[in-house]
């Protein structure tokens, strides 16, 4: 295996015994360990409240580690060198003079590489930026890395920004969301900007509509303080969704350089057309699970879930029609949803392509070509196409060109993690939110959560396990289209 190593850095984790860092962060680590892309001198240090001995964490990351990752891929010689990088230390992030005992424990080492990835509560962002540039630690190598959600609305993510922005250079802040770093997505951009083939149909006279479809089977499962403050459209349709429709919707850019992609994102952002007053009844849908059954299991209504408000007025379920005032996508809806306790776990985004002009073969209604681009469960990108029936006749049908990336591609795939870490240790900012992408987003999302407040307060019920409420499919219909699923009844 060929070594790419990254620059020798230390790598802080904060939130070192928390579901990310156990189920992502570190098995990611693991694998760039494994695979030798991190320096031999780079260092890992994770940071929470706990009080454990550095031996005892090692032994609690080992446990999560060889439960995230391949069984195939985990070896004692691996973990052995792995757990030898792998160093804690008590924090309570909100006792600033504690940043004192952190630089002691990094080392004066100018010159070195540092990371510091918040995986905390939003809350804690703003302290752990300015605690740590009173300790000293903020120097021109030093980059922080936010994870999600930043702020839940444009002020409170303008004030968070400003307060990481007095200490940390924006070149030097990296807002993650994960969805960039999942390979499908990245192909997304491979097929739109390194084949001839569809960019000169990729516009508002060849493409009918764009569906981006984020469907989860789990409920909120752990995170019910946390999501029925938030809901589906900040948790998931300000960052998730609106990126992915900023990679299916965005002009080439000039370079594949952090400023050119975001540059292009943001006018994006900055042409969608804003959903304000009546229109937030017509445009969207909001919904609520409540108790139902898949596969013979009862399922919980979200009010009866732990930590969440028995009078909760959360959504947990988000379908809206957005539409982008430009040249490239004048009068193309773009139908967005997501939800949470649905009957099927799956993340794709549809291109509907608009039917042939004539109907040359009596007897058949050719469907426009359709380009699915699925990102989980499995990643992969299908075309239909029509083709003849065999047999007597004209009759077409479609068929389906498929290209699994599991089957194409031998290898085993990188998870999101793995690729954006590297990113991080290497300084390429390509694959993350600058802060005025996150600010244009809350910009349009702000006025359609206000209308929700306004308008009308209470979600439409959809029954857990379904599809989601009625209410999202009769959006579409009003168009003459329907959400691409294969629904059994
Ligand atoms: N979990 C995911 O899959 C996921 C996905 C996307 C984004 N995120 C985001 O990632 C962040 C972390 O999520 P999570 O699910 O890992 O949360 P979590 O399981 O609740 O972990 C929180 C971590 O923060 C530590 N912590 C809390 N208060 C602290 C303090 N005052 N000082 C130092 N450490 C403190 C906790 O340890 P102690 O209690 O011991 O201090 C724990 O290690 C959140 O912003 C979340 O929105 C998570």
């Amino acid at each position: 295996m060929t070594a790419r190593w990254g620059n020798a850095c230390d790598i802080v984790v904060f939130g070192g015994t928390g579901d990310l860092a156990m189920r992502k962060l570190l098995p990611a680590l693991y694998y760039l360990h494994r695979d030798r892309h991190l320096h031999p001198q780079t260092r890992i240090l994770a940071l929470a409240r706990a009080r454990h001995e550095p031996e005892a964490y090692r032994r609690l990351v080992r446990r999560h580690v060889s439960q995230h990752v391949a069984s195939a891929d985990f070896s004692e010689d691996s973990w052995g060198s792995f757990s030898a990088r792998l160093d804690y230390m008590p924090l309570d992030i909100s006792q600033r003079l504690e940043f004192a005992r952190l630089a002691r424990h990094l080392g004066d080492s100018p010159g070195r590489v540092r990371v510091f990835y918040l995986a905390t509560l939003p809350d804690l962002f703003a302290p752990t930026a300015l605690h740590l540039h009173g300790a000293g630690l903020v120097d021109d190598q030093a980059r922080i890395v936010l994870e999600k959600p930043l702020g839940e609305s444009l002020a409170t993510a303008r004030r968070v920004n400003d307060q990481i922005g007095s200490v940390f250079d924006e070149s030097r802040v990296f807002r993650i969301d994960h969805f960039l770093g999942k390979e499908a997505v990245q192909n997304l951009l491979a097929l739109r900007f390194g084949n001839a083939l569809f960019e000169p149909l990729w516009r508002n006279g060849h493409i009918d509509h764009v569906q981006i479809s984020v469907l989860e089977t789990v409920g909120v499962e752990n995170r019910g303080a946390y999501y029925d403050q938030a809901g589906a459209m900040r948790d998931m349709v300000q960052n998730h969704l609106l990126q992915l429709l900023c990679l299916v919707a965005m002009e080439a850019p000039v370079h594949f350089e952090p400023e050119a992609v975001r540059n292009e994102k943001l006018k994006i952002l900055e042409a969608l057309r804003p959903i304000t007053g009546m229109d937030v009844q017509d445009q969207t849908v909001r919904g609520q699970y409540s108790r139902g059954r898949r596969a013979g299991e009862t399922l919980p209504a979200y009010y009866f879930e732990k930590s969440v408000d028995h009078d909760s007025n959360t959504e947990t379920y988000v379908a809206l029609r957005a539409e982008i005032d430009n040249w490239r996508w004048a009068g193309v809806p773009f139908y967005l949803r997501t939800g949470k306790s649905l009957a099927q776990r799956k993340s794709e985004i549809v291109i509907q392509f608009k039917s042939v002009p004539h109907r040359l073969f009596p007897g058949t209604t050719p469907e426009g070509n359709r380009l699915v681009i699925r990102l989980q469960p499995d990643e992969s990108i299908s075309l239909s196409l029509m083709a003849k029936s065999p047999g007597r006749g004209m009759a077409l049908q479609e068929v389906e060109l498929d290209l699994h990336f599991d089957e194409a591609f031998k290898r085993r795939r990188w998870d999101a993690y793995e690729r954006l870490l590297l990113d991080v240790i290497e300084g390429d900012a390509t694959l993350f939110m600058r802060r005025d992408e996150i600010e244009a987003a809350w910009r349009w999302v702000d006025p359609i959560i206000g209308g929700w407040q306004e308008v009308y307060r209470s979600p439409k019920r959809y029954a857990a396990g379904s599809w989601g409420p009625e209410a999202a499919d009769s959006l579409l219909e009003r168009a003459g289209h329907a959400w691409f699923d294969e629904r059994g009844d």
